[in-house]
């Protein structure tokens, strides 16, 4: 098991619905040398990539982010997200379903802040069915610039969204990718990378 895997077997709790609540030390407090440990891992697994900008999506991606982005010594913007649907011309927008609380919201990012001399990392806390991502794919591709990878906290492989982000040829690291939980002994399974 890697740092990670550990820590989500030590606190990490399994909760009815297949939802694995993290927030002792992910997405409500937040353990910072953590961060700083999956910063380094980011900047081993993309070294090969010419990363100059992290872009994440309120609310919890924003913590990791932060932490990656001083790893890579490199600005991170994130993206806002919106119910209303009255955008106006001065923002990229993709819409994003969530399917574990059933609504659909925008997400935006300035025009100011994304430009095609972008060479983006993907930065989340969590990769269910992915939408979020396919959102901020989308805002990235719109302004004209390069996804050069996509870094994730904790994967739920049972999920599509994984497989549907590599098939689409992104090079997608997740740092801990649950196979299976099971809440009535709080065990996880995590997949072999
Ligand atoms: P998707 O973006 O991959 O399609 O995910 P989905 O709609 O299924 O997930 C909706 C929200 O629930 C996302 O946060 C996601 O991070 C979070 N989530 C999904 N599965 C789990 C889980 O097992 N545990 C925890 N703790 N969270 C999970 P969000 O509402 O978009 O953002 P945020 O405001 O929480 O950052
Ligand atoms: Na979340
Ligand atoms: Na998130």
């Amino acid at each position: 098991m890697n740092f990670l895997e550990e820590k989500i077997v030590k606190e990490g709790v399994v909760k009815k619905g297949n939802i694995l609540k993290v927030d002792s030390f992910l997405n409500h407090q937040m353990d910072v040398k953590l961060f700083r440990q999956m910063g380094e891992e980011f900047k081993k697994r993309f070294a090969d990539k010419p990363i100059n900008k992290i872009l994440t999506v309120e609310a919890s991606g924003i913590g990791i982010a932060c932490i990656v982005a001083e790893c890579f010594d490199v600005p991170v913007v994130f993206a806002k997200k919106s119910k209303s649907v009255n955008i106006d011309g001065e923002v990229y927008n993709a819409e994003v379903e969530s399917f574990t609380h059933k609504c659909k919201n925008q997400v935006l990012v300035s025009k100011k802040f994304l430009n095609p001399e972008d060479h983006i990392l993907i930065i989340d806390d969590f990769l269910a069915n992915g939408c979020a991502l396919q959102g901020l794919i989308s805002i990235v591709s719109q302004a004209g610039g390069t996804v050069e990878g996509i870094g994730i906290a904790i994967e739920k492989g049972f999920q599509q969204g994984g497989k549907i982000i590599r098939n689409l040829g992104f090079q997608l690291e997740s740092l801990a990718i649950v196979e299976s939980m099971d809440a009535s002994d709080g065990s996880v399974v995590f997949r072999e990378q």
